[in-house]
């Protein structure tokens, strides 16, 4: 039974197989080795689309439903919830499982073999307030396998792939900063073999570091934190807060969209004293914008760390809304997050009985492991460790692969 290896990401999703001993990340999209785990359902032709074409659909304000950040509702109620989707009733669970599946149909396509088996990655912990939640998240991962037409899968943690797949020797950390988690793990390497000592991961990642900035950023010229007027008297109110969490987190903008809420935001209009903002936020839930203010938060944040200065431009909401976006303010903003990272790194050391200074590599791996928040947080507590940088964006799906055979 032939294996495919699954690094089914919060943000990007890659699939790998060895080719004459070496690890290959097979191009699901053109030009490209990993694709978005993004789902567009879309309600004109009545199909889902996935990837790049999902995204672009969304962006181009086709009429269906765009869903990205899936991975980070597993072991949530919100994964077994039925929703409607085109004349279906239908889990997240359901919906994972017919990404999968085109994940497997690609693979298929583009190797010539048939993938009965997968050995999927899986943070070290996809929640790590609750053990429930997190066995929880396997069972449904798992459940979406089996509807993708997997006849088995097995977990790797994804860190530990990502160990088998570096290169060099010694002692090292590596270090996964993702769209969804941190993953840890201590391991050494010698003579091509990789031995893990202590792993340890934490929910925290790229989408928590965008639901921050837009929280602090996009979310007060919606309403966030004004106040609203009552009907009669001259008590006021602020909005509801856990409506602009929503909006800005990635796995849930999906399903703000509500009739009856874009009702009372419009009754809010008449009632704050500043109408403006709650003016645009109606024009963000009529018009379906939480995406199109997700994807620019992002990419501010990427500008800013990359290149000292990023905006987040807005022009979809209002013609000419754009934020300044520091590369310094960036990283005052997330310093309690990389102290985090940081503090869970010493932590995994701990485990593995090993001082800071024993460590001879500290290995980054993951699109967020590139902010120079969290390099300077890991510096700073293994000062003597070389910083290395792996593959970011392929290191676990080419760990995969190595485990897959
Ligand atoms: N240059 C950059 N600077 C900062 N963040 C970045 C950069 N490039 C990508 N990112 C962030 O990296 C994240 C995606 O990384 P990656 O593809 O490794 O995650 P993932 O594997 O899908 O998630 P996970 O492993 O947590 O499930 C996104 O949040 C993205 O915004
Ligand atoms: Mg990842």
């Amino acid at each position: 039974m032939a294996r495919l290896g699954i690094d089914f990401g919060t943000s990007n999703t890659g699939a790998g197989i060895l080719r004459d001993g070496r690890p290959a990340a097979l191009p699901l999209e053109a030009g490209a080795q990993t694709l978005p785990t993004a789902v567009f359902v879309d309600f004109t032709d009545k199909r889902f689309v996935y990837g790049e074409a999902a995204a672009r659909a969304m962006m181009e304000g086709q009429d269906g439903r765009f869903m990205r950040g899936l991975k980070s509702i597993l072991g949530t109620p919100l994964a077994r919830e039925k929703r409607r989707f085109l004349n279906e009733r239908m889990t997240l669970i359901e919906v994972i499982g017919r990404f999968l599946a085109e994940i497997r149909c690609r693979s298929e396509r583009i190797t010539g073999q048939s993938f009965e088996a997968a050995i999927s990655g899986r943070p070290v912990r996809f929640h790590s307030e609750s053990e429930d939640k997190d066995a929880q998240a396997e069972i449904d991962l798992r459940e979406a396998y089996a509807l993708a037409g997997f006849r088995a899968v097995d977990f790797l943690p994804e860190p530990e792939a990502a160990a088998l797949a570096v290169a060099g020797e010694g002692r090292m950390l590596i270090v996964d900063i993702g769209g969804g988690t941190s993953d840890f793990t201590l391991c050494e390497r010698a003579r091509g073999q990789t031995r893990v000592i202590a792993s340890r991961g934490l929910r925290l990642g790229g989408t928590d570091f965008d639901r921050s900035l837009s929280l602090a950023h996009v979310m007060p010229l919606l309403g966030h934190g004004a106040e609203i007027g009552a009907e009669l008297g001259a008590k006021t109110h602020a909005a509801p807060r856990a409506l602009f969490h929503d909006l800005a987190s990635w796995e849930k903008i999906a399903f703000v969209y509500d009739a009856a809420l874009l009702r009372e935001v419009k009754r809010w209009i008449r009632l704050a004293r500043d109408p403006v903002l709650f003016e645009r936020l109606a024009e963000v839930l009529e018009m379906h914008l939480g995406h199109d203010i997700a994807y620019a938060v992002e990419a501010g944040k990427i500008a800013a760390n990359d290149s000292e200065r990023g905006e987040i431009a807005l022009d979809v909401v209002q013609r000419g809304l754009r934020i300044d976006l520091w590369g310094v303010q960036l990283q005052h903003e997330l310093s309690s997050a990389a102290a985090r990272i940081g503090d869970m790194a010493l932590a995994t050391l701990k485990d593995g009985g090993c001082r800071p200074d024993q460590v001879d590599m500290v290995v980054f791996v993951g699109g967020s492991s590139q902010l120079s928040g969290v390099r300077q947080a890991l510096a700073r507590r293994l000062p003597e460790a070389r910083q290395e940088t792996a593959e970011v964006f392929t290191a676990v799906v080419h760990g995969l692969a190595f485990a897959a055979r």
